[in-house]
């Protein structure tokens, strides 16, 4: 199989705007970006010197690498567009990590995943050089193409197969999603009282920075570890003007006990 030098971008939401401004940075030649949105398609299109495209009747055949990037429950929706639209035997792969790669086995004879591990809005500023770029692909050819150009734009980059990519999905919605939910409600929380997350900041980064030396269990701080049973009924009293933030403290604390066990 051919090395991959003309690449197609199918979405514009987040990854697809970050994966199509790399492989351009990377010298590769973007051919087309497709969204459902003209305004976008453009947006990009144009930073990335591609023809912007939206409807599937007008795409180009001649791209070596369809990456589909659009939300996980319309990746078939889009394979099936695509295939109706002649693409059949180019490489095609999709970006998610909660679905696995044989979702495009019914479509394409080539396909596989190209899996950035990585928490992506359009304004955020991925570091590619050490984001987990997970790849994974049908047949041993096609992740031997999809590993070297995955090389070419990250310096991190790992071949993971689809039962690993979901565990890796359901850990990384705990490490990420939940712990921003979590800040979210901290902030309610102080803005309530006039008081500003930026007080928390410090001990945020040190929380996050710590664990990159140690295991989370050796580092958990906090009145459930220390079993100050006071100090939790004086927290849950104060919740009680937010039942479900209060639900959700008793659910940390306990799951933390449940580790620990210092609580009566
Ligand atoms: N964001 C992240 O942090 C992240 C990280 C790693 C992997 N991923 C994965 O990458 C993929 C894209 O995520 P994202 O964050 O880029 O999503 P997003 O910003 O919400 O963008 C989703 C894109 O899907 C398109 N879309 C939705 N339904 C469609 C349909 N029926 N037909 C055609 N296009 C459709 C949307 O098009 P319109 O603009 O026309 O609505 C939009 O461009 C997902 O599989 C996600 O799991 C995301």
């Amino acid at each position: 199989m051919p090395p991959i030098h003309k690449i197609s971008i199918i979405g514009a939401g987040n990854v697809g705007f970050h994966l199509g401004k790399r492989f351009y940075k990377k010298g590769f030649e973007i051919v087309q970006v497709f969204s459902r949105n003209e305004k976008k398609a453009k947006s990009l299109a144009k930073k990335i010197n591609a023809e912007a495209i939206t409807d599937f009747s007008t795409l180009n055949p001649e791209a070596d690498l369809f990456v589909i990037a659009v939300s996980d429950n319309a990746i078939s929706i889009v394979a099936e567009s695509m295939v109706a639209n002649g693409i059949e035997h180019q490489l095609v792969v999709h970006t998610s990590g909660a679905t696995p790669s044989t979702i495009l086995k019914p479509y394409f004879n080539h396909y596989g995943v190209f899996y950035p591990l990585q928490t992506f809005r359009i304004n955020s500023k991925p570091d590619f050089k050490s984001l987990p770029l997970c790849v994974d692909a049908g047949v041993k050819s096609n992740l031997k193409r999809l590993k070297k150009l995955a090389k070419k734009i990250c310096s991190n980059v790992h071949y993971i197969n689809d039962r690993e990519r979901a565990i890796l999905h359901v850990a990384a919605v705990f490490a990420n999603n939940f712990s921003n939910h979590l800040y979210q409600i901290a902030e309610d929380i102080l803005e309530q009282e006039n008081l500003s997350l930026n007080l928390l900041l410090p001990l945020i980064k040190e929380t996050t920075h710590k664990i990159e030396y140690n295991s989370p269990k050796k580092v958990q701080t906090g009145p459930a570890i220390r079993g100050d049973e006071i100090t939790i009924k004086r927290h849950l009293e104060f919740l009680e003007k937010h039942p479900h933030y209060r639900s959700l403290y008793l659910a940390f604390s306990k799951s933390i006990n449940s580790k620990f066990g210092n609580l009566k």
